[in-house]
């Protein structure tokens, strides 16, 4: 039996690197994905490719910022299928270039926008479904830079920080429901967003990952595949770190 056969998943950031990694590798696994991001024509060709693959996807337009919208996504899911049983929260934007100083108040609060409010959004809506449902699991996606410090990146590592803490917070609420929150903390990992960053930023933080190099998204979806399902049974509250050893030294 595949790892998430007759799951119902909703992945948010899905129509572009590490969330659409999941999306697919999911959908491989047996699991109905419904994918909520703010691309429509790529969340659009990530339902198509997993279409093609005998897979069950679904796309719906929603910015995780937009209250209305997740709680739209949320009600399009149980509508459909039934009920939720996987949230991955992986919708998130870059910002990192300026110093605690030099971070304008609106970079800093556009950041936790969609980074740490729209984590708490996604996980208060499905936390809601999941609780209708009797049991669920949720992965997010937060990142090494909730765990140490990094130079010109005061929002996007406070608001992964945040997204840690949010984590543990609904682990400890909800475990009684059944309910597992983990969270998977990558270092670079090779997608469209590390790759804005520049050729030399990845090749830097190539060389700070004692494996030497960037990872890859599939790596990260290999263990957010394990997050969501029932081997993880025992596994809540969790930050689960995919570095290449980066945060070892
Ligand atoms: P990406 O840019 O390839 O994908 C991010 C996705 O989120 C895009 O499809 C984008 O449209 C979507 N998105 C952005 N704002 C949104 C909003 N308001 N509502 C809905 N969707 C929205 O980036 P990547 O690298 O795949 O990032 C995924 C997650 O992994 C992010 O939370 C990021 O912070 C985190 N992460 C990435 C690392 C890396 O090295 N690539 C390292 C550590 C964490």
């Amino acid at each position: 039996m595949r790892a998430l056969q007759n799951k119902v998943a909703v992945i948010t950031g899905a129509a572009s690197g590490i969330g659409r990694a999941i999306a697919e590798r999911f959908a491989a696994e047996g699991a109905a994905v419904v994918i909520g991001d703010v691309r429509e024509p790529d969340g659009a060709a990530v339902v198509e490719n997993i279409t093609a693959a005998d897979g069950n996807a679904f796309f719906l337009r929603t910015d995780v910022t937009d209250s209305a919208q997740v709680r739209a996504l949320i009600a399009a899911t149980e509508s459909r299928h039934g009920r939720l049983d996987v949230l991955v929260a992986a919708a998130g934007i870059g910002g990192g270039s300026a110093t605690t100083v030099d971070c304008s108040e609106a970079d800093f609060d556009h950041v936790i926008a969609v980074n740490l409010r729209g984590v708490f959004l996604t996980m208060k809506y499905a936390l809601s479904a999941m609780q209708r449902a009797g049991q669920g699991a949720i992965v997010s996606i937060a990142s090494v830079l909730g765990l140490v410090g990094l130079p010109r990146t005061p929002g996007y590592s406070a608001a992964k920080g945040g997204v840690i803490q949010l984590m543990r917070t609904a682990a400890v609420e909800y475990a009684q429901h059944g309910i597992r929150v983990n969270c998977i903390c990558p270092g670079m990992i090779d997608t469209p967003m590390a790759r804005a960053a520049g050729d030399l930023a990845m090749q830097q933080f190539a060389t700070l990952q004692p494996l030497g190099r960037v990872g890859t998204a599939d790596e990260v979806a290999a263990a957010a595949v394990f997050l969501a399902s029932d081997q993880a049974a025992f596994v809540t509250g969790a930050a689960f770190v995919i570095d290449g050893g980066f945060t070892a030294q």
